[in-house]
């Protein structure tokens, strides 16, 4: 039998354990039901189908785009009409990649989306985690609030970023006031 011959970078040591592999791992078994993860149970709309089909038909479409971005799409206003991206995971790696560098920090609230960590710490970053505390009777989302003093001595010179899900996943919660606070804090 061969031997396998290389050996994974230092940089995804200890990443490659998450909750997807886990969870669909248990709800492989028939008799469990899977409510870690949603499947749309309708189709998509015709229309979109339609668009979609129609699109893949014209030939001028199915070759390398313009570098600067397909003309239709760039005469378009990304901070009021479009955002393209290759999907949220390869989204946010990307952005990881090309804002945290070493020893950066980069603040999570709790509970986050299982991505971020190792996303983060393949950057060389440190995952700071600040988690929502209780102050009602869970009813709602509401009930789970950010301590302002936790959140503010999360922050030193080597904080990066924070992320923020809004509405969270898996919570459904939405940081209305921090809409206003959706920045990068740069270090220098
Ligand atoms: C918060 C969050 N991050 C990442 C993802 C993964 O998104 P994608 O499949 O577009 O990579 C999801 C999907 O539900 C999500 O809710």
């Amino acid at each position: 039998m061969a031997s396998i011959k290389h050996k994974n970078t230092k940089r995804i040591e200890g990443l490659d354990k998450n909750v997807w592999v886990a969870f669909t791992s248990v709800a492989a078994d028939p008799s469990i039901v899977n409510l870690g993860q949603g499947y749309p149970d309708i189709p998509p709309p015709s229309y979109v189908k339609e668009g979609l089909a129609q699109a893949a038909m014209v030939d001028r479409l199915n070759q390398y785009t313009r570098s600067f971005g397909h003309p239709t799409l760039v005469k378009l206003d990304p901070f009021k009409e479009i955002l393209v991206i290759v999907g949220e995971y390869g989204s946010w790696f990307s952005t990881m990649q090309a804002l945290v560098e070493e020893g950066d920090e980069v603040i999570f609230i709790e509970p986050f989306f299982d991505c971020y960590v190792p996303m983060v710490k393949m950057a060389g970053g440190k995952p700071v985690l600040i988690p929502l505390r209780l102050v009602g009777y869970s009813i709602s989302s509401a009930d789970w609030v950010l301590d302002q003093e936790e959140l503010a001595s999360k922050f030193n010179s080597k904080t990066k970023a924070i992320i923020i899900n809004t509405p969270n996943n898996p919570i459904g919660k939405e940081f209305y006031f921090i809409y206003f606070f959706i920045y990068f804090f740069y270090n220098n």
